[in-house]
């Protein structure tokens, strides 16, 4: 059987986001009319996924809530005569399953993972980040790709690479490829957790998409806290590449590029491009947007001062 098994770790306490944050998981914050996590699982629907084990923390039940069949609302839409809105709740009843399991401690993305493997057992699987989109409208089948990289070689770990600029290096996990970076597929030498720019051995990101064989659990395990003091998942993966472990990275291929939904200046520029491009709103904000600039252009003219 193929992969089907996606771990979505949520349970990060978005302290880049506050005070937005404060009371909701950022992983609920609308990009365009969706919350980022229903992109995630969109995606993942549509490569194949059929079961998502979220893992959870502290004030996140709304995500939960948001993957429930609601037939209270359906009734209420259906009896006020408003069936149009009944299309907007249809991701509900896509074809997947959903469980959750908690981190019951904020220890870092590697710990989270970690917590999932009672759930998970021997079996290969996916990490998807529940807060980073991967193309424009998650339009991506960049997990297929790694899945089919994945069964077709003896990889421990496939990971999803993007190239950032060198000012970004350090809020990623950058590779250091063996050879050809360029090819769609390359064979990982090591991994470093957020680098700063002089020490980054490339400036490939880790794109918050991830295929494992379960000895990434044994590589958890033996990982003790890094950068920032967490678990970092990356560590692992560099525990494993040093065993000897094949570790692959693909590269986001043309039009793939990831939303990382982790900070304003990026979150900014995803709900922009998502209203922009949206189907029913999109060509209305458009020109609403160009009157708006050519305003603030204006004022900041220096005619105007
Ligand atoms: C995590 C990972 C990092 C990865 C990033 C985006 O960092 O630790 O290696 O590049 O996600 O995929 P975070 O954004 O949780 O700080």
């Amino acid at each position: 059987m193929s992969v089907d098994l996606a771990v979505i770790p949520v349970a990060g306490l978005g302290t880049r986001l506050l005070p937005a944050t404060k009371s909701q998981p950022k992983e609920m914050l609308p990009v365009g009319r969706k919350p980022v996590v229903q992109y995630v699982v969109e995606e993942l629907a549509a490569n194949g996924i059929r079961r998502s084990l979220f893992v959870t923390g502290p004030g996140k039940h709304s995500i939960e809530n948001h993957f429930d069949i609601d037939d209270v609302l359906i009734d209420f839409l259906r009896r006020s005569g408003r069936e149009e809105l009944l299309p907007d709740l249809l991701f509900e009843r896509q074809n997947m399953q959903y469980a959750y399991v908690r981190q019951r401690r904020q220890l870092g993305l590697g710990h989270a993972v970690l917590c999932a493997e009672p759930f998970v057992g021997r079996q290969p699987f996916v990490v998807a980040l529940g807060d980073s989109i991967i193309g424009r409208h998650a339009q991506s089948r960049i997990v297929q790709r790694m899945i089919e990289v994945f069964e077709e070689s003896d990889a421990s770990a496939v990971i999803a690479f993007e190239h950032v600029d060198p000012e970004h290096v350090h809020h990623y996990g950058i590779a250091r490829p063996k050879g050809d970076c360029q090819a769609d597929v390359f064979r990982l030498d090591d991994v470093v957790e957020k680098p700063e720019p002089e020490e980054a051995p490339s400036t490939l990101a880790v794109a918050a998409r991830y295929v494992f064989r379960p000895v990434v659990f044994d590589a958890l395990r033996r990982t003790v806290p890094g950068k920032g003091g967490e678990i970092q998942l990356t560590d692992a993966v560099r525990d494993l590449i040093r065993a000897g472990h094949t570790v692959l990275g693909v590269n986001l291929g043309a039009g793939e590029r990831r939303y990382d939904i982790g900070n304003f200046s990026s979150y900014f520029s995803a709900f922009i491009e998502f209203a922009l491009t949206d189907e029913r709103e999109g060509a209305r904000l458009r020109s609403t947007v160009r009157e708006l600039l050519e305003q603030l252009e204006d004022s900041s003219s220096p005619e105007a001062s």
